[in-house]
Order: structure tokens, then C-alpha cells, then sequence
């Protein structure tokens, strides 16, 4: 995935869900195309294969388990998720929250199947113990701002910036990304100007009344 970067959480809303799924994910595409900016969707298990056969952006997957293909039953795999389009996979979202060796295990198992990591952390300390098992990207997401429409960027600068240093000082090649009520340009921007490469951000886009308007307006912060 190309940086800067907007990762598009479906998470499960209904407005994100089915067919509002597949038609979010070509307004993502289509906003990518014509701002020349990389948006990549993270749809749910269910969706991913369909959207896959029709968009051109990238997909990722809201997590995976650390198995190999076998008798698992009620669990999703590296393999599936790859076969079904998925480019990369979002892992430790708060709302899908793991222990630390498992983390681990999610990261080499999606690392096997040449899957791209995007690891979410809650805090500064997280971020340092994430950092030390070398994720593609790690996202700063604070839990408290999650759906407040209150951007982490322009209300935890001071947080971002840390998480960005420290990152950098135990790995430089590890991208990183802010997330939590990143709903307008401006809160894209102030990402960017902390260091991070991006956001990931899921009901400023997926609830809005015009889901093209708002990514419109994350592209022109950015250009
Ligand atoms: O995965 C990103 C998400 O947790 C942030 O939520 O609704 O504040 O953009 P939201």
C-alpha cells in the first residue's frame, strides 16, 4: 500500500454491510482514482471475497487467527483471507483486542502468507511492545475517542508524535498511523504533520451522509 494512507474500517455497520458494503468500497475506489490518493477498505469476513472481484483497491481483512489451514472450526485463515483478496489485515483493533503472544502469532501467520500487518495499539506502551515484532504499519487508536467524532490527531498531538518516535527508534521501517474520530481534512492533515503516514478511521466515512463528500475532503487535505 502506497503512503499517505486512508484505511476505510466497514467494521460492522449496517451501512457497510452486503451490498451498502460493495457500494461504499466503489466510492472509496472511485475517490482514490480521481484524487490520486491510496484508500484501502477493510470490509468484514463476508464481504471481502465479492468486493475483491469488483473494486482495485486494497482490501484488508478487520482480523485474522494464527492457524494454518486444518481442523479450526468458527476461525478465519491467512489462506482464506488471501484467496479471497484480501492484500493485508487490520489485527489488535480495540474492539477485537488480543493478548501480546498472540498478537505475535497473528503477525508471523499473516507475514507467511505474505499479508500486509496493520497493528492497532491503544497507548505509547503497546505501541513499544507491538513495535518489537515488526508490523507493516502500527495505528495509534485510543479507545476513549473511538466514535466520538473527537480527533486523536488534533486532541492527542502530543501522543502521536511520541508513539511516531518511539516506534521509529526500535524499527524506521515500520510505518505508522493514527486513528479515532478522524471525520475531516484538517484531522488527516494534523496526522500527517505529526509524522504519521496516515489514518484509519471508520464511522466519520461509513455513517456520514455522504461518504464521497468527506473522503473528497480527507484527498484535498492531503494533496
Ligand atoms: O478502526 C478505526 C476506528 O476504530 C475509528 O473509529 O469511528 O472514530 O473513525 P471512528
Amino acid at each position: 500500500m502506497k503512503i499517505p494512507l486512508i484505511i476505510v474500517n466497514f467494521k460492522c455497520y449496517e451501512e457497510s454491510t452486503g451490498q451498502n458494503a460493495l457500494k461504499l468500497a466503489k466510492i472509496c475506489e472511485s475517490v482514490s482514482k480521481e484524487y490520486k490518493i491510496e484508500i484501502a477498505v477493510a470490509p468484514q469476513f463476508t464481504d471481502i471475497c465479492s468486493i475483491s472481484k469488483e473494486i482495485n483497491i486494497p482490501i484488508l481483512s478487520q482480523h485474522l487467527d494464527p492457524i494454518k489451514p486444518g481442523a479450526f472450526t468458527g476461525h478465519v485463515s491467512a489462506l482464506a483471507l488471501k484467496q479471497a483478496g484480501a492484500v493485508g489485515t487490520l489485527i489488535n483493533h480495540s474492539e477485537r483486542k488480543l493478548e501480546l503472544n498472540k498478537i505475535r502469532e497473528c503477525i508471523q501467520t499473516a507475514k507467511d502468507y505474505e499479508l500486509i500487518t496493520v497493528c492497532c495499539s491503544a497507548d505509547v506502551n503497546e505501541s513499544k511492545e507491538i513495535a518489537k515484532f515488526n508490523p507493516g504499519f502500527i495505528v495509534y487508536e485510543p479507545p476513549e475517542l473511538i466514535g466520538s467524532g473527537i480527533s486523536v490527531s488534533q486532541t492527542k498531538p502530543e501522543v502521536v508524535e511520541k508513539t511516531v518516535n518511539v516506534i521509529k527508534k526500535i524499527n524506521p521501517n515500520i510505518k505508522v498511523l493514527c486513528g479515532a474520530g478522524i471525520t475531516k481534512g484538517e484531522d488527516v492533515k494534523k496526522a500527517l504533520e505529526l509524522g504519521t503516514v496516515g489514518v484509519l478511521l471508520a464511522s466519520g466515512v461509513v455513517k456520514a451522509k455522504d461518504p464521497r463528500k468527506v473522503l473528497i475532503d480527507f484527498a484535498e487535505s492531503i494533496k
